[in-house]
């Protein structure tokens, strides 16, 4: 079995075409390199298994030949972050919406059996209800929500309309090893990480009470490894939340990572944090229903925020620290 990954270096596609190679898998990455790394890909390229494309989903080209003689696509491609796309929402679309449409033209053309996406939390927009289910969502709040909420729109088109094989999933705050710590659109698990281990005080965005449901990586492997192998009808071409279900505040997070890193460098539990404004686009709380996963892919997340933050402050610590 042939799978494709695009954002292959990137730290969700990475992760994924990791995992898919150690289980026998043959694996090929499209990726350009805009925030993805070789060095993501260090454990992929002795594997014979795996072929790098270095190409743009925003060439229907580079798709078309990215999807030659493959079973599924795993598609991670596209510009993260909701302030990005606040800056630059030209080029933030013709990634996450062009470049969405180019590969699903090439996967249905290339008759693959499922095309499984990456969507997102920022779908739910200003809906104030919790938990998120999937079938109630807001209005979007930022450039970055509207494209990742057309990529539904548009995958349940193909799925009518060509029979093309789909499955979205919402991740929420997704967070682990080889999340980029660096640039001004860094998450904030592995921005604050990297400055509590300089002993620099990272800044919380507002009073510390905004909450989120951070998801452990190996969750987020789990749920696409059960969408791409799904033979269940009812769990196809449609959308999933992908998260713990539990929710985390900033503040309560700054505490985890102090403790988490503090047994590395007691020196860490001395840093203080300090208070800015609310970001623009941002949402005040964020938990998911994971019942419908539950239900229909049999998901079982193994990792709480806990259990994720000692693996994933443990693999900073022990690769980043200067
Ligand atoms: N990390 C999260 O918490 C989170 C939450 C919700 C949704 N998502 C979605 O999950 C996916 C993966 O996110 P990530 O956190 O791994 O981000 P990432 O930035 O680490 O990975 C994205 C990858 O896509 C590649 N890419 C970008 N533009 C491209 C283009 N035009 N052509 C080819 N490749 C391109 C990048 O180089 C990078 O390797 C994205 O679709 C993102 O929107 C992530």
């Amino acid at each position: 079995m042939k799978i494709l990954i695009t954002g292959g270096a990137g730290f969700i596609g990475s992760n994924l075409s990791e995992y898919f190679l150690n289980k026998g898998y043959q694996v090929v990455c499209l990726d350009n390199f805009a925030t993805g790394h070789r060095y993501n890909l260090a454990a992929c390229f002795d594997n014979p298994n795996f072929t790098l494309i270095e190409g743009d989903i925003r060439n229907l080209s580079d798709c078309q030949k990215a999807v030659e003689g493959v079973d599924y696509v795993l598609h991670q491609a596209a510009l993260g972050s909701v302030p990005r796309s606040i800056n630059d929402p030209i080029t933030t679309n013709d990634v996450n919406v062009s470049g969405f449409l180019n590969m699903l033209t090439a996967s249905r053309d290339a008759k693959v059996k499922r095309f499984v996406y990456a969507a997102s939390s920022s779908t739910y927009g200003d809906s104030v209800g919790l938990p998120k289910v999937e079938e109630v969502i807001g209005k979007p709040l930022s450039p970055y929500a509207i494209t990742k909420y057309v990529n539904e729109l548009y995958a349940e088109i193909f799925s009518k309309t060509y029979g093309l094989e789909t499955i979205g999933l919402r991740y929420f705050n997704v967070f682990g090893r080889k999340q980029d710590p660096n640039g001004a659109y860094a998450a904030v698990i592995p921005k604050f990480v990297m400055q509590f281990m300089n002993y620099e005080s990272p800044i919380i965005n507002g009073d510390g009470n905004y909450s989120r449901d951070f998801t452990y990586i190996d969750n987020v492997i789990q749920m696409n490894e059960l969408a791409m192998t799904t033979q269940n009808p009812e769990a196809i071409n449609t959308v999933y939340n992908t998260a713990f279900g539990d929710r985390t505040t900033l503040t309560q997070l700054v505490g985890l990572l102090k403790e988490n890193l503090s047994a590395f460098d007691s020196k860490i539990g001395d840093v203080e944090v300090i208070h800015g404004s609310n970001r623009a686009g941002d949402i005040p709380h964020s938990l998911a229903s994971i019942k419908k996963a539950k239900k229909l892919l049999g998901y079982e997340p193994q990792f709480s925020i806990q259990d994720g933050l000692k693996e994933a402050v443990s693999w900073y610590y022990n690769n980043l620290k200067r």
